[in-house]
């Protein structure tokens, strides 16, 4: 036999649970993702716009002018001269890989495999001293 006094009672409960979750707002809101921003420059490689969009395939070309023809001269920023090179041309600006670069990629689910090989910097200044 069915017991109305519990039914009715598990009915009210299952009820309001169900509104709660569908009218609570899930808690946190997604945020876009904030970059760090390098300390001490105020421009890239190429226009910000360019970066934000394209510095994958940047990447690439590097990696080919680099490695298959050879051609390492190094590139200028603001009068500077920079590497070509992901561990010591973007790093030397962007320091932090986990603040930089992770901060995207996570939100963008995209997990580039390059720090199979290449180093990332030491995310710990005491590790950093003693490079
Ligand atoms: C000379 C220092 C320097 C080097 C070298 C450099 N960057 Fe940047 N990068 C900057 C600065 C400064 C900004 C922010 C520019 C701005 O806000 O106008 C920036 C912006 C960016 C952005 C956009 C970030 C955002 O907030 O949307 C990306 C992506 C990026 N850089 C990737 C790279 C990659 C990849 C490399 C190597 C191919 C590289 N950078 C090399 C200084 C550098
Ligand atoms: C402003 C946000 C942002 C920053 C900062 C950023 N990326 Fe990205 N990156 C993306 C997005 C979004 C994609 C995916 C784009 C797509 O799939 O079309 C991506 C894709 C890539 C890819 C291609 C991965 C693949 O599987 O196709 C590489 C390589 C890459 N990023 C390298 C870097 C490196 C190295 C840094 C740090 C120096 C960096 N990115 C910083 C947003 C960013
Ligand atoms: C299997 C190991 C491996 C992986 C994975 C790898 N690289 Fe490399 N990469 C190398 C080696 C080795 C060199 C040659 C270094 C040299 O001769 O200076 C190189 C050189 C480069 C260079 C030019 C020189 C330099 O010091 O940066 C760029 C740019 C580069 N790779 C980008 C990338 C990017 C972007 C990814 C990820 C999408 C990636 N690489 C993944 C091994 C790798």
């Amino acid at each position: 036999m069915y017991n109305k006094g519990t039914i009715i009672p598990g009915l009210i409960i299952f009820v309001g649970l169900m509104l709660f979750a569908v009218l609570w707002d899930g808690g946190e809101k997604v945020e876009a993702p904030k970059p760090e921003k390098p300390v001490g420059y105020k421009e890239c490689v190429k226009p910000l716009q360019y970066m934000k969009e394209s510095h994958m395939e940047l990447l690439n070309v590097w990696r080919d002018e680099v490695i298959r023809e050879g051609k390492r001269e190094p590139i200028e920023v603001g009068g500077v001269m920079y590497e070509k090179s992901l561990q010591n041309g973007c790093m030397h600006c962007h320091t932090s890989k986990k603040k930089f670069c992770d901060t995207c990629h996570e939100y963008a689910s995209v997990y580039p495999y390059c720090w199979d090989c290449h180093v990332a910097p030491q995310e710990d200044v005491a590790l950093k001293e003693a490079r």
